[in-house]
C-alpha cells in the first residue's frame, strides 16, 4: 500500500516534470512535423540516469506515443526512431536498444542493445545508376507479441508472436510463431515453449499465429 503510494507520487511529480519538455516537443513539432521532432527528444530523455530516468521517460512517453503501458521501464540510452511506436503494460526495455515504428505487446522483456527494425529493405538496391540511400524502400510497422523475451543484442527484422523466446544475439529475418524459442543468425525455431516440435501449427490469435509455422520460419 505505502509502495503503491510512493509509485502514484513519484509518476505524478515525473509527469509535471516532463510538461514542459513535452510542450518544447509539442511547439517543435508544430514547426517541423512530429517524425522530424520526435528521435531528437527520445534521444534526449534516454540520457536520464536511473530511476529519475525511468520514471522521466515514461511520464514523457506517456504523454507523447499512442501508448505507453503503466509500469513499463524503458532503460537508458534506449531510443526510439518513430512517435507511433507504442508499449504495453509492464514491458521492460534494456538499456542501450534502438527501436523502429513497433508495436511492443504488453509483458514483453527486451535485453539490451536491441535493435528491432522495420523490416530488412529501408532501401532498394536494384539500381546501380543512384546511390542505395536514394532508392525507396519498404517499412513495414513490425509486432512484438505479449509476455514475449527477447535476448542481449538480438536484431529483429521481422515480426515476433506472442510467448516468444529470441536468443542472445539472434538475427529474425522472418516471422516467428507464438510460443517459439528461435536462436541463431538466421533465427532458427529450436522448440516451442508448449512442448510442440518447431513443424507444429501455433495455438493462439494474433497476427503470428494463425500461420503455421512452417509457413513462418524453417526449423532446422
Ligand atoms: C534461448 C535461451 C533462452 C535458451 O533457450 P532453450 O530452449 O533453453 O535452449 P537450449 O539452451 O536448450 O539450447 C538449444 C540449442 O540452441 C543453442 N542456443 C541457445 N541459445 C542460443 C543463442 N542465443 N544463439 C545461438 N544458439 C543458441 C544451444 O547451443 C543449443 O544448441 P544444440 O542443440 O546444438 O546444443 C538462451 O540461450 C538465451 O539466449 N537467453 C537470453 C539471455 C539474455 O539475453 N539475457 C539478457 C538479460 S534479460
Amino acid at each position: 500500500m505505502i509502495r503503491a503510494c510512493v509509485k502514484l507520487l513519484a509518476n505524478g511529480i515525473a509527469l509535471t516534470a516532463v510538461a514542459p519538455a513535452v510542450l518544447v516537443f509539442l511547439g517543435a513539432t508544430y514547426l517541423m512535423g512530429r517524425q522530424s521532432a520526435f528521435p531528437g527528444w527520445s534521444q534526449a530523455v534516454s540520457l536520464v540516469p536511473g530511476f529519475t530516468g525511468v520514471y522521466f521517460r515514461r511520464a514523457f512517453y506517456k504523454l507523447v506515443l499512442p501508448r505507453c503501458g503503466d509500469d513499463a521501464c524503458i532503460s537508458f540510452g534506449t531510443v526510439f526512431s518513430h512517435p507511433t511506436v507504442t508499449i504495453g503494460h509492464t514491458t521492460y526495455i534494456g538499456v542501450f536498444c534502438v527501436i523502429g515504428d513497433v508495436d511492443l505487446g504488453d509483458d514483453v522483456v527486451i535485453a539490451s542493445h536491441v535493435s528491432i527494425m522495420n523490416g530488412s529493405n529501408q532501401h532498394g538496391i536494384g539500381r546501380l545508376d543512384i546511390p542505395v540511400r536514394e532508392q525507396p524502400g519498404d517499412w513495414p510497422r513490425i509486432t512484438i507479441g505479449k509476455d514475449t523475451w527477447i535476448g542481449d543484442r538480438a536484431v529483429i527484422m521481422a515480426d515476433v508472436g506472442e510467448h516468444c523466446v529470441i536468443g542472445a544475439g539472434s538475427v529474425v529475418t522472418k516471422p516467428i510463431p507464438n510460443y517459439a524459442i528461435a536462436v541463431g543468425t538466421p533465427a532458427r525455431i529450436v522448440r516451442f515453449r508448449t512442448g510442440e516440435t518447431s513443424d507444429s501449427t501455433t495455438v493462439s490469435p494474433n497476427s503470428c499465429s494463425q500461420k503455421p509455422a512452417s509457413e513462418t520460419i524453417a526449423s532446422p
